[in-house]
């Protein structure tokens, strides 16, 4: 993580948004991938903010979201500023202990409160901004507590060398693993292609709120995904990942950091090939899958890409029939 300190022109502003926004979109990213690397209601913890006993995983998935709404707060911003949102993100990392994960997300968040309250403001400069800012940081120092807590419960349970799950050498052979991974890249891809697109096109809500929903529903697949390839004996893959002799894995690059289309045409265009690429890919998926629950789930996935694939259809239709849209 770059650091920057003294904000004073508009181009500090959009500085210290875009280090930020990379942060921002590793942790949503590494956080997801943390908690589907370990098993759904085995760790409990109380946490200190809900008051509540709590899964371990499930509340490391609902961090990653915050994380994908401050990218996104944030890509708007840089955008109204004039800016242009950087889709490049910081290093994520695996590790095979679950207890080193968390102690990474730790450290992850009290790094990026520390970018987010050292920023010194030149006084009466970025009024929204430092409030944003300051805002986003009480956000980052509530999952740090969470993420301490974690630790303090698996700590307590003599549970501090639990492992990830690790993919079994017979799954990773199977045909049907392979092209569930394959789709997992493409669900992420679009995710974050869909919110670029939400950031470009911010300024008018009818585009964005639309193109939101489609995010949206990728995300849910993506997530849903990674509980499949659990039940196939496996786990979430992280893209262009180097793995240590101590088993640590690390990405400098976990997703693409460009995204094609740079106005309405041209994104609404590139949407559909890659909708249509997607849903090919689940139909054959479909085929090599028995009867039962997760049949059932990839159809769900598969049913509304198909919509996607309607509504983007006739978004670009819809574009191309008026003169002097961008
Ligand atoms: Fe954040
Ligand atoms: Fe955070
Ligand atoms: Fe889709």
């Amino acid at each position: 993580m770059d650091k920057i300190k003294r904000i004073e022109t508009q181009e500090d502003a959009i500085k210290l948004l875009n280090i930020a926004l990379e942060h921002e979109w590793a942790v949503s990213f590494e956080y997801t991938i943390h908690a589907y690397s370990m098993p759904k209601g085995k760790f409990w913890y109380e946490d200190p903010v809900m008051k509540n006993t709590t899964d371990a995983r499930a509340q490391t998935i609902q961090i990653g979201i915050d994380e994908m709404y401050h990218s996104l707060q944030l890509g708007i911003i840089i955008t109204q500023m004039g800016g242009t949102p950087s889709f490049k993100t910081d290093e994520v990392v695996r590790f095979p202990r679950i207890m080193d994960n968390l102690k990474r997300d730790k450290m992850t968040e009290d790094m990026v409160t520390n970018l987010y309250q050292s920023a010194e403001f030149k006084e009466g400069a970025f009024p929204k901004i430092q409030n944003m800012v300051l805002n986003i940081s009480y956000d980052e120092v509530r999952h740090s507590e969470q993420f301490a807590a974690m630790m303090e419960a698996m700590k307590k349970e003599g549970a501090e060398d639990a492992l990830c799950f690790k993919p079994s050498p017979e799954s990773t052979e199977k045909e049907e693993v392979q092209s569930l991974h394959e789709i997992m890249q493409l669900e992420n891809e679009l995710l974050h292609r869909y919110l670029k697109y939400v950031i470009l096109f911010s300024e008018h809500q009818d585009l964005s709120q639309r193109l939101f929903k489609n995010s949206i529903d990728h995300m849910r697949h993506w997530d849903k995904n990674s509980g499949i390839l659990i039940k196939m004996g496996d786990v979430v893959q992280i893209e262009n990942v180097e793995t240590n002799a101590e088993g640590v894995e690390k990405s400098l690059k976990p997703m693409p950091d460009l995204y094609p289309g740079d106005d309405r045409l041209s994104a609404l265009e590139t949407l559909i090939p890659a909708e249509e690429t997607l849903t090919a890919k689940y139909e054959k998926l479909i085929t090599l899958v028995e009867d039962g629950d997760i049949k059932e789930q990839l159809k769900l996935h598969l049913g509304q890409n198909r919509e996607h694939l309607f509504t983007q259809e006739w978004l670009l239709k819809n574009a191309r029939k008026i003169k002097g849209i961008d």
